[in-house]
């Protein structure tokens, strides 16, 4: 695989005093599922909101097919999304309308000001509801779902992007663990069908080994695995987590 969609290189973040990320580096191919893991604190999410150009390192780069991420405006990022532990959908509106909302970096901005969306926008949005085994779901207020139907409407959401990568942060940690590997399943397909690159943070080892090609574990700020997912073992988890507590609860 070429590892050449995606490149960190010595990523340094600072809270006032404080170094959160501390010279981290890897890089990631197309259709690769990348798990981040690392124990609370160690600076996965401040990792993956540089990864996504909200956030502007203080060292290192990101680059994003040849492009500095952390130089692109909001709609030349339309390429990168993102999908949040706690769905981030707007609950009043409709699984259709949240799902329009990732079109918006493709459309002119008056058709977004409007909500007047062209109907080929429309149709590109009942497929990725459809995708994502939400067809009959399209008119219901994104409120009224169930947690596993709403993280489904904002994969939907980030599919409408016609993203390159798609940055998860935690995507299942408010759901069941059955709920969840059925959200890592559609993740892990959509990277091998579409060829779409994902980097997932996630709090279980088992479902990296699972669901992941590689793995990535953070510790106060620095990159201490980066493995196969699948040669996940005990001595990569001692060097995460200090043989703390880790996941070995048994998949529902
Ligand atoms: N805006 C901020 N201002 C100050 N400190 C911050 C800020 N954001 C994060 N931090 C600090 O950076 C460190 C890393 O935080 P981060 O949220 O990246 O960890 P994490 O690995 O995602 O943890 P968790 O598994 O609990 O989500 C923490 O010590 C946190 O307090
Ligand atoms: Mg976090």
């Amino acid at each position: 695989m070429k590892h050449d969609l995606f490149i960190a290189e010595g990523l340094v973040r600072r809270y006032g005093t404080r170094t959160v990320l501390d010279g981290v580096g890897f890089a990631l191919g197309r259709g690769e599922m990348l798990a981040l893991l690392g124990p609370s604190g160690a600076g996965k999410t401040t990792l993956l909101r540089c990864l996504a150009g909200l956030e502007r390192p203080d060292g290192g780069t990101v680059m994003h097919a040849g492009l500095d991420v952390a130089l692109l405006r909001g709609r030349e990022r339309r390429r990168i999304a993102m999908v949040f532990q706690q769905f981030n959908l707007v609950g009043r509106l409709s699984a259709l309308d949240n799902v329009l909302a990732g079109r918006l970096g493709h459309v002119p901005a008056w058709r977004g000001w409007l909500r007047r969306f062209a109907p080929a926008d429309i149709a590109l949005a009942r497929r990725c509801l459809a995708r994502v085994g939400l067809s009959g779901h399209e008119a219901q207020r994104a409120d009224t779902l169930s947690g596993g139907q709403q993280q489904r409407v904002a994969i939907a959401r980030a599919l409408a992007q016609q993203p390159d990568l798609i940055i998860a942060d935690e995507p299942v940690a408010s759901l069941d663990p059955g709920t969840g590997a059925g959200i890592l399943d559609l993740l892990t397909s959509i990277c091998r069908a579409d060829g779409v690159a994902v980097v997932c943070s996630l709090h279980q080892p088992d479902f990296a080994r699972r669901y992941a090609d590689r793995a990535i574990g953070l510790r106060a700020g620095r990159v201490v695995v980066d493995v196969p997912a699948s040669l996940l073992g005990d001595a990569e988890l001692q060097a995460l987590y200090d043989g703390a507590i880790h996941s070995t609860e048994p998949l529902s």
